[in-house]
């Protein structure tokens, strides 16, 4: 395969550009998936705990009735999809069986009437949610409160769960947006850089080279020996050249001829 030296160099630094672009991308989607994640999560705990103090307050005032205005308010915060409370047998055996909304709706509504919270991810098609439950059971003495006092349960009885749904699609789409972002970035920053590698290349490589390979042409071609090369050794370009033009000095003795009237100078050419 025939390429210039400048395109097998972009090549290959385009190869480790895409490398770098796809790793990080990659490892930042996970990172910020995760960094989500952690935050929801705590945003959950500390709101099931809210709503649930929140209705309890109202089981004490005898103001359940009021407690649609409770689940609203917690609907209205951010991502929250769906906040409910899940009534427990116990509870319906003896209030009767409550709203539409605090039947058990799904495995996790039942895990939690069993007794076992959830904290799980739930992919269906396009759409990501975080479901949280929270099983409330009947305390003694559960932050001052003696659940037992109203509800004639045992004591560790399930009464409930709190269950929240919070859409991560939003989220998830912010992460992606980022990545974007950052890959753009990213790509602009490498197409200055591989510019500036073309421009160098360009001239300190590919310039001196076609400059030698002009004056050899020339030499071997007029058998004209008399141009010399720009040169110092300050880099192996500058060597080659330096050393090309020792060895037309020694052709040119060998041959006992002085440059011709033509090629005359020994100022370096272009
Ligand atoms: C002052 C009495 C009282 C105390 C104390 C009390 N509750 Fe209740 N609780 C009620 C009443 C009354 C209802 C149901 C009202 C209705 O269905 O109209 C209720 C309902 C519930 C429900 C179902 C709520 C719903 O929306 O379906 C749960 C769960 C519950 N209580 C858990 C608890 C827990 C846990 C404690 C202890 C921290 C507790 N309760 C303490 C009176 C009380």
């Amino acid at each position: 395969m025939r390429l210039s030296i400048a395109a097998k160099i972009n090549f290959f630094l385009l190869f480790i550009f895409s490398m770098v672009l796809v790793f990080s991308a990659a490892y930042q989607a996970v990172r910020e998936r995760d960094l989500i994640l952690t935050l929801i999560k705590e945003q959950s705990r500390e709101q099931s705990e809210a709503y649930f103090d929140g209705l309890n307050m109202l089981m004490l005032t005898g103001k359940m009735d009021a407690r649609d205005t409770l689940r609203n308010k917690f609907l209205e915060h951010a991502h929250v999809e769906d906040a409910r409370i899940v009534r427990g047998e116990a509870v319906s055996k003896q209030f009767g069986p409550g709203r539409a909304t605090e039947q058990s709706k799904d495995e996790f509504d039942e895990l939690a009437l069993a007794g076992k919270g959830s904290l799980e991810v739930v992919h269906d098609d396009m759409h990501s949610r975080l479901v949280v439950t929270r099983p409330l059971l009947a305390k003694k003495d559960f932050r001052g409160t003696d659940c037992t006092s109203c509800h004639l349960v045992p004591e560790n009885t399930v009464l409930g769960a709190v269950r929240f749904d919070y859409s991560l699609d939003s989220l998830f789409t912010r992460v992606e947006q980022n990545i974007l972002t950052s890959a753009l970035i990213l790509t602009s920053i490498f197409g200055m850089g591989l510019l500036l590698t073309l421009w160098v290349i360009r001239t300190w490589i590919v310039r001196p080279l076609n400059q030698l390979t002009r004056s050899m042409e020339e030499a071997t071609d007029q058998h004209d020996f008399g141009h010399r090369l720009e040169g110092d050794d300050g880099d192996e370009i500058g060597r080659v050249a330096l050393a090309y033009n020792q060895m037309l000095d020694s052709v040119e003795r060998q041959l006992g001829k002085r440059p011709t009237a033509q090629g005359k100078q020994d100022k370096p050419q272009d």
